[in-house]
């Protein structure tokens, strides 16, 4: 049987659809809480990647050993890194880069040593289905209060950084740019999930809800945010997605 698993790298970020899962069990494995039940007539585990690159990859490796999970979905928060990538914004991701690992001289800088590549792309089919369930749930959320934020689709950039400063933003952007890389948004945990997916074979794919812009600003509009808003857009973007998608 089919169970999908929806990380989320907060507990504020997951508690809106801990509230709705049906017949919730939990299980604990690798010092974790993983919460089985139901969703939208799926057969789910909800549990929290942690935060960090290292945390993420050993929650997706306890998720696919241990409870059997056959597709990964992730619901979160990023830090916009594009000029028009603005809080509220949501991001889905069609690929992830780590931008702090740098094995140069002896690797390309971004490339994963002995993958031959540097990005890691998303399951095709659950990115798109999470790119409509954005643009469907923004659009009803603006025809009820009028807001110009926008669903983008693109390249996310993950590393053990909760990035700050604008200065630091923008060499980030830069260096991504020099070497062929446009991303869309930062955040600390899709390219580890990405990678673990690639070596289980795996289908995974991950949204984001822009939290901040990386700035200086970023810890005080990060705070409000996730706060605020992050619950209510993980439950209404992961709900459409889930009943748009066959549960076989
Ligand atoms: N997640 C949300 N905002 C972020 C930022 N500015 N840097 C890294 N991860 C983030």
């Amino acid at each position: 049987m089919s169970r999908i698993a929806i990380l989320s790298a907060l507990a504020q970020e997951q508690h809106g659809l801990l509230a709705l899962l049906l017949q919730p069990q939990k299980v604990q494995r690798a010092g974790r809480d993983f919460w089985l039940g139901h969703l939208h007539g799926h057969s789910v585990v909800l549990a929290l990647s942690r935060i960090g690159k290292v945390a993420a990859a050993t929650t997706a490796t306890a998720l696919i050993e241990h409870l059997a999970v056959t597709r990964i979905l992730f619901t979160g928060v990023a830090g916009g890194l594009a000029p028009d990538v603005q809080v509220g914004d949501v991001v889905v991701a069609s690929s992830f880069v780590q931008h702090d690992l740098d094995a140069s001289p002896i690797f390309p800088r971004f490339e994963l040593p002995l993958y031959g590549r540097a990005v890691l792309a998303c399951d095709e089919i659950l990115s798109a289905l999470l790119f409509q369930a954005a643009r469907d749930h923004l659009a009803e959320a603006s025809a009820a209060a009028p807001a110009r934020h926008r669903v983008h689709r693109g390249l996310i950039a993950s590393g053990d950084r909760f990035v700050s400063a604008q200065a630091q933003s923008v060499t980030l952007r830069r260096a991504l740019q020099r070497a062929g890389h446009k991303a869309l948004a930062v955040e600390m945990e899709g390219a580890a999930v990405a990678q673990v997916c690639l070596d289980y074979g795996v289908p995974f794919a991950a949204v984001r809800t822009i939290s901040d812009r990386a700035d200086d600003q970023a810890h005080l509009d990060f705070a409000t945010f996730v706060r605020e808003v992050a619950s209510q857009y993980a439950c209404a973007i992961i709900g459409r997605a889930l009943r748009s998608l066959s549960n076989k």
